[in-house]
Order: structure tokens, then sequence, then C-alpha cells
């Protein structure tokens, strides 16, 4: 079985199902609320390891009921947290979520006040065990000292990096991995309106990396190392239900793709596909391609 190490966020997501979304101001009924752990490298980790990975996974948790809370949806889907830091300040990050049924939309507001995840408790994880790392592109200082100690301690040991957001200095981690997994949002960011010209840009400074872009609906796109170019149609489900951590699952997608030794052309093909499915159901439980 291959083995995976995720490092980052886990989080308290509370979500509420609403018919349509609302107006600003307005009041409306929920259909359902529910509690669950989210987080984008826990999503993640979430999907791998119903895909058979074995996962563990590295970040903060809260030293109190909602943190035990995430810890224990963690475990739930098996994955290993014992290289976790429990923090004695601050609480879990939470995020709150409307779902509306009508669109499949998720519409998140978050908020955080917890230690990040030190270079100190990652040098203490034993990397031997691990087919793959998966970076959270965030904690970008700390992350930085990692990936650094890791392509010296274990330079074949193959990195993911999921840029999502733009922030000061991540693009100083784009050439320390091997996979690099950006998002709409970050493209846009930089000022482009479709992915491709993200990819070809990254890979003018960063030629050894293979680079991945999704674009919700619009499917996703890549660019392989020796420069090769893909693209691939969204998968749409019979009714989009459920948005909420599509990114992550893509991510976990390709992933999985390339620790099964997959072509860039079929493992995006894939990813699509699994990111199409959770679309098309509500949370990530029972998620296959
Ligand atoms: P995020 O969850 O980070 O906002 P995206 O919206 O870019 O991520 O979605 C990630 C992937 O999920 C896309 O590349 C696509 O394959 C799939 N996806 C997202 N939205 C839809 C949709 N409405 N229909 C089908 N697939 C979708
Ligand atoms: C979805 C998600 C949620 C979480 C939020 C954090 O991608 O990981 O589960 O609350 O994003 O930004």
């Amino acid at each position: 079985m291959a083995a995976v190490l995720g490092i980052g966020n886990a989080t308290l997501d509370i979500i509420h199902l609403v018919d349509h979304y609302p107006d600003e101001n307005d009041e409306v009924r929920c259909c359902s609320r529910l509690q669950r752990c989210g987080g984008n490298t826990a999503n993640t980790l979430i999907v791998l390891s119903q895909l058979g990975v074995d996962c563990r996974w590295a970040g903060t948790l809260a030293g109190n009921a909602e943190g035990r809370l995430v810890a224990d949806g963690l475990t739930r889907y098996g994955i290993d947290i014992s290289a976790a830091e429990w923090a004695d300040a601050g609480c879990m990050p939470v995020s709150s979520v409307i779902l509306s049924k009508q669109s499949g939309s998720r519409t998140i507001t978050h908020f955080r006040d917890l230690p990040e995840y030190g270079f100190a408790a990652f040098t203490a994880i034993d990397l031997q065990p691990f087919d793959w790392l998966h970076f959270e592109g965030r904690n970008v200082a700390n992350v930085r000292q990692m990936l650094a100690a890791v392509r010296q301690g274990s330079p074949l040991l193959r990195c993911s990096l999921e840029v999502e957001k733009p922030r000061e200095d991540i693009e100083s981690l784009f050439p320390l991995v091997d996979v690099l997994l950006f998002s709409r949002h970050y493209a846009r960011s930089q000022g482009f309106s479709e992915p491709q010209a993200l990819l070809r840009s990254v890979h003018a400074v960063c030629p050894r990396v293979d680079l991945f872009c999704a674009w919700g609906e619009a499917g996703a796109a890549a660019l392989d190392r020796d420069g090769r170019e893909y693209r691939n149609a969204a998968v749409t489900p019979a009714k989009v239900v459920d948005t909420l951590g599509a990114g992550d699952t893509f991510n976990a997608g390709i992933v999985s793709g390339y620790l099964e030794g997959m072509d860039i052309e079929v493992l995006l093909a894939r990813a699509c596909q699994l990111a199409g499915n959770k679309c098309g159901q509500e949370g990530l439980d029972g998620l296959t391609f």
C-alpha cells in the first residue's frame, strides 16, 4: 500500500444546507446543519485513504473538544494523526459554509486563530515509510524549511504543493517540489484568465516541475516538465449537489494517479472524474472513480 504524509490544515466545517443562496440581510431556514472535519489537506487525505492509500496527517489541533472532534473525524477514515501538534493556545479553525441545494455552490467564511505547524515537529517525523509528501501552500516560512530539509535528506521522495491562495513568498516554494497544484483563484490573482497561461508562465521559471490548474466547471489543465500541455473537461454529474472540497478531491486524484504510475493525460482525466463524482454527492464518504 502506498503511503502519503499530508502537511497542512484540518478545520471544523459547520455546513448549513439551504434551498438557495440567500440575499444579504435575509433570514432563511436551513434544511440541515452538520459539523465535520474539513480543511484542504485533511480533505485530500480523506479522499486518498478511501482510495486505499495509507495516510498520515501533520498539522495543528486545538487541545479542546473541537480539536478532539476534528481528530476523531480524521481517525474515522483511518488517517494516522500521531504527527499532529496539540496547541494549548487558540482554537480550531472554523469554516461556516452555506451550501446551496439549488446550485451546489459553497460559500465559506473562515476563522483562524491557531498556531502554525512548526518545523521542529516536522523534523521529528521519520519520512522513510512515505512514498509521497503533500504540502498545503500556507505557513510559507516553515514549509520552505520543511521542503529544504526533505530535498537534502530524502532527495528522491516526491512532493506536491497545493497553491490555492496568493501568499507572500509562496513562489519561493515552487522549485522545491515535483508537482504544483494551482487553483483558479490563484491564477486569477496573478492576472491570468485561463489555466494554461498561468502554467506556461510558471514553467518558464520552474522547468523541472509538473504543473496542474483546476478551473471549476471548466475542468483542468496540466503542463508537464517536458513542456507538454494537457486539457481535460469537467465531468459533470447528473446534478451538482455539493462542490465543497472539489479542489481538494481533484488534488487527491492527481496524487493517487502518480502513486499508481499513470501518465499525466490519464491521471488528469481521472482526477476530473473523481472531482466530478464529488460534486454529484454530498460530502466525501464513499467517493471513488
Ligand atoms: P475548488 O474546490 O478549490 O474551488 P474547483 O472549483 O476549481 O476547486 O474544482 C476542482 C475540480 O472539480 C475541477 O477541476 C473540476 O474537475 C471539478 N469541478 C468543480 N466544479 C464542478 C462542476 N460544477 N461540475 C463538474 N466538475 C466540477
Ligand atoms: C474546502 C475546504 C473546507 C475548509 C476550507 C478551508 O476546500 O478545505 O473543508 O473549511 O476549505 O479554507
